[in-house]
């Protein structure tokens, strides 16, 4: 089988890694990719938004499935454009319908989907500029901190935790006034939810689901979880709390929900459902949903898959899930990111990064990579994830650190706390 992943971070180059390793691969073909993914197949200079361009490589390189990696181009219809175009029929699509994608794409339909299916989340209004008194009646009503967040895209950035009803209330008008452009047309306000964070993932095909490993992300930029929200700053798996009794309230209460809500409002779904879970004396509730699967969870969950990840995307695509089983590690993989120092602010392109060849036991996956002649350089903010595996997550996290500090770039930044929180 020939297989075409969109996407270019770490997320992408750990699903590459995974997919590699399939005795059913002929051929992986990533656009575009990073200097990380070659190891795995072949780079494409194609931009996973412009269909035409995504459209044509797939018929050029005879690809059998697209795997999409990133949200933007499912929000955008790009598996409904696959569907809906006869010379691309043929081919498997995993990822959601532009409908399904909105889960997504739009937080206030994701609020809204929750309550219409009795999906346990935080209590929220959607505001836009017809409603601005009901929306500051709203937050009057909270506790602090306040929950602001643009419903659409806003590449990790829309959500604001605001500690002052006065701050809560500038923001909320500088959103609707387009903080976030278009994103924060709409804002949805939310109760705060006081938890443990963690990141459920399933990949369905629309009836029935597979549970792969769960994770725990580090999202904050400093040590204690300080500082700026990042896209991620290294993971765990499995998530020591998230026991059998927990795992079976998350399916009863929001997986199945979830799935039987999407088959209900006919909402085409094929693909990975990422929960955002936050527990609550133990009781899971959404904080959101994603439409593809984490960065940098991802890293930490994809060497825990012990099947064939090709055989279970096949499955999904095709509408079989049912009769698949992936075996799952027991051991504990962790994931470290490096980053350019400043990120998530400013940061500096294009260093030099030396030290992957001489670490050990441990797998680096590549993310904001590039390759200027030779030499592998920086070039974004999350530079590279270390990824080990443990028989206890002590161990997992040692060896992953010990790597971490064998690699080197200028102004490198990394969390020295991941998974410190849940070791006991
Ligand atoms: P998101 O971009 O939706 O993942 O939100 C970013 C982060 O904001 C989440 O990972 C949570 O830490 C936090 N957050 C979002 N919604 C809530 C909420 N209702 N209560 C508490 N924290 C929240
Ligand atoms: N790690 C969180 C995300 O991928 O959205």
């Amino acid at each position: 089988m020939n297989i075409l992943l969109l996407g270019s971070g770490g997320r992408e180059c750990a699903i590459a890694w995974k997919l590699s390793q399939s005795p059913r691969l002929d051929h992986l073909y990533i656009a575009p990719g990073n200097p990380g993914t070659t190891a795995f197949g072949t780079n494409l200079p194609v931009s996973p938004n412009d269909f035409e361009a995504v459209a044509q490589a797939a018929l050029e390189h005879e690809i059998n499935m697209l795997v999409v990696g990133n949200e933007d181009p499912l929000v955008a219809g790009i598996a409904d454009h696959f569907h809906d175009t006869p010379l691309l029929q043929h081919i498997m699509v995993v990822g959601p319908s532009r409908l399904g994608a909105q889960l997504e794409g739009s937080k206030a339909f994701a609020k809204e989907f929750m309550q219409r299916h009795g999906i346990p989340t935080a209590a929220h209004l959607t505001v836009t500029h017809d409603n601005v008194a009901e929306g500051i009646a709203f937050l009057q009503s909270l506790q602090p901190p306040f929950v602001l967040k643009a419903s659409g895209l806003a590449a990790g950035k829309g959500v604001l935790i605001i500690d002052t009803l006065d701050e809560a209330k500038a923001q909320l008008t500088a959103m609707l006034d387009g903080k976030f452009g278009s994103a924060s047309q709409q804002v949805v306000i939310e109760q705060y939810l006081t938890g443990v964070e963690c990141s459920v993932f399933v990949l369905t095909d629309g009836h029935d689901y597979l549970l792969l490993p769960e994770a725990k992300d580090y999202k904050r930029v400093g040590v204690g979880d300080s500082g700026l929200n990042t896209g991620g700053m290294g993971s765990v798996s499995p998530v020591p709390f998230a026991d059998a009794d927990f795992m079976q309230r998350v399916r009863q209460r929001i997986i199945e929900p979830t799935i039987a809500g999407l088959q209900s409002e006919e909402l085409p779904y094929c693909g990975f459902i990422f929960f955002g879970l936050m527990n609550v004396d133990g009781d899971p509730y959404v904080i959101e949903y994603n439409v593809r699967m984490g960065d940098p969870e991802t890293q930490s969950v994809m060497p825990r898959i012990q099947g064939d990840l090709v055989d279970a995307l096949e499955a999904a695509a095709t509408g079989h899930l049912a009769d698949i089983n992936i075996g799952i590690d027991p051991r504990t993989c962790a994931t470290v990111i490096l980053t350019a120092g400043g990120y998530p602010e400013a940061y500096h392109k294009g260093d030099a990064i030396t030290g992957i060849d001489s670490t050990h036991d441990c797998i680096v996956f590549q993310a904001g990579t590039k390759l200027q002649g030779d030499m592998l350089t920086t070039n974004g903010g999350r530079v590279l994830a270390v990824t080990a595996y443990g028989d206890t997550m002590q161990d997992a996290l040692r060896l992953a650190y010990d790597n971490v500090r064998s690699i080197h770039f200028d102004n490198a930044y990394y969390r020295s706390d991941i998974g410190k929180d849940i070791l006991n």
